[in-house]
């Protein structure tokens, strides 16, 4: 079957990625939709299971540091859209393992890159209709005071985080293959997602599980750090916007316009959590456990998100009471899906699945 475009997706089995496969996958069907992971503890096909029989749809499992295999996808699929969110993703880890973060969100995004360029530049046409899309954080701008002010396109990078420093690193070299070779590209920054299928590592997903099995809520120094939340397929919708509307070499920021206090956000958890279980009200606030802070841990951060709504017209669908109500009632809903990934039998079963494909 011929189709209209071919779009490699990275990292689309992780959280944010598989969100945006499956609207991709479902609102185009003229498009064939190349989800390529490298199926790390990160990635799990299971995130996937309503849309993988679809027709317009194609699972790679490959790391996006083997430069000769993307040159064979980018040929053999004849790719000429790349939205890449493929990346080691938690701050913690970074701050244990560096190294791995560097080589898989930097040589990762470069090897896309230079494969992306060097096909496009092979044919006729060159980059007409091409795009690379490159999904980063704000985490990338540092870090604000508690005075009002927001991350703007134009705030300067200052990265605190082995994780945020390996993103920033990774929006350069996008920014450079547009300026050096006049690549189409676009990076958008945005701030924390949440939603269904992230990896209970994160603080919702890790929180609602804990209060559901009794277990501590461990909360960073005196939880009065400030993060901006957005619910994921605001996120996704937000991707294909820009993806198919945005200015190629401009960037967009895409934040929620919804601060929250680590503490307070937590208590709003807890109340959710314990009146779906039928729990007393306050009956899990005693699991909260203060824990030393992280190192370097970012005071706040805020997405000023304007552009994005002047220029493209979006803006975030869903309230965040509506959002969090939806999110825990997916996480009590799903125990299998939280006990495969807990336990880690999702690993053991897509990795065999797909050894020695
Ligand atoms: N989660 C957030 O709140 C947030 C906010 C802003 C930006 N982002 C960015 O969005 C992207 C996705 O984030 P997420 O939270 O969904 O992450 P995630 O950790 O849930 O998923 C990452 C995916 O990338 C895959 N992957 C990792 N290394 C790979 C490699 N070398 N080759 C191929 N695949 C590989 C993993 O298997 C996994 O499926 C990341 O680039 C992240 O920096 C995340």
């Amino acid at each position: 079957m011929k189709f209209k475009r071919n779009i490699l997706i990275t990292g689309g089995a992780g959280f944010i990625g598989s969100h945006v496969v499956r609207l991709f996958v479902n609102q185009y069907p003229e498009y064939h939709i190349i989800n390529l992971d490298k199926l790390t503890y990160a990635g799990n096909l299971a995130n996937l299971k309503d849309i993988e029989n679809a027709a317009n749809y194609t699972f790679i499992k490959a790391d996006i540091c083997d430069f000769n295999k993307i040159m064979d996808i980018f040929k053999q699929y004849q790719i000429d859209g790349v939205i890449h969110l493929a990346a080691e993703s938690h701050v913690d880890r970074s701050i244990k393992d560096p190294f791995t973060f560097a080589q898989t969100n930097i040589m990762g995004t470069l090897s896309l890159l230079q494969a992306a360029k060097l096909t496009w530049e092979s044919l006729p046409e060159k980059f007409e209709n091409k795009r690379f899309y490159h999904i980063s954080t704000d985490e990338v701008y540092g870090a604000l005071k508690f005075d009002g002010t927001l991350f703007t396109e134009e705030t300067k990078y200052q990265p605190h985080s082995p994780y945020s420093a390996s993103k920033a690193s990774s929006d350069h070299f996008v920014r450079a293959f547009h300026d050096t070779y006049g690549m189409p590209t676009i990076v958008t920054n945005c701030s924390n997602n949440y939603g269904p299928y992230q990896f209970p590592e994160k603080l919702i997903p890790l929180f609602i599980n804990n209060i559901r099995r009794g277990k501590e809520l461990p909360v960073y120094g005196k939880g009065e750090n400030v993060r901006d939340w957005l619910y994921v397929e605001d996120h996704a919708r937000a991707i294909d916007i820009i993806f198919h509307k945005g200015k190629i070499a401009d960037t967009y920021n895409i934040g929620g316009f919804n601060e929250w206090k680590n503490i307070d956000l937590i208590k709003v958890i807890i109340k959710t959590v314990d009146r779906l279980l039928g729990n007393l009200e306050g009956y899990s606030l005693r699991l909260i456990t203060y824990v030393t802070d992280r190192k370097g841990h970012d005071l706040r951060y805020a997405i000023d998100s304007n552009k994005l709504k002047k220029e493209l017209g979006w803006e975030p669908s869903l309230q965040f009471e509506e959002g969090i109500e939806k999110t825990v009632k997916w996480y009590l809903d799903n125990q299998e899906w939280m006990e495969n990934v807990t336990s880690g039998e999702y690993l053991k079963y897509y990795q065999e699945m797909y050894e020695n494909k």
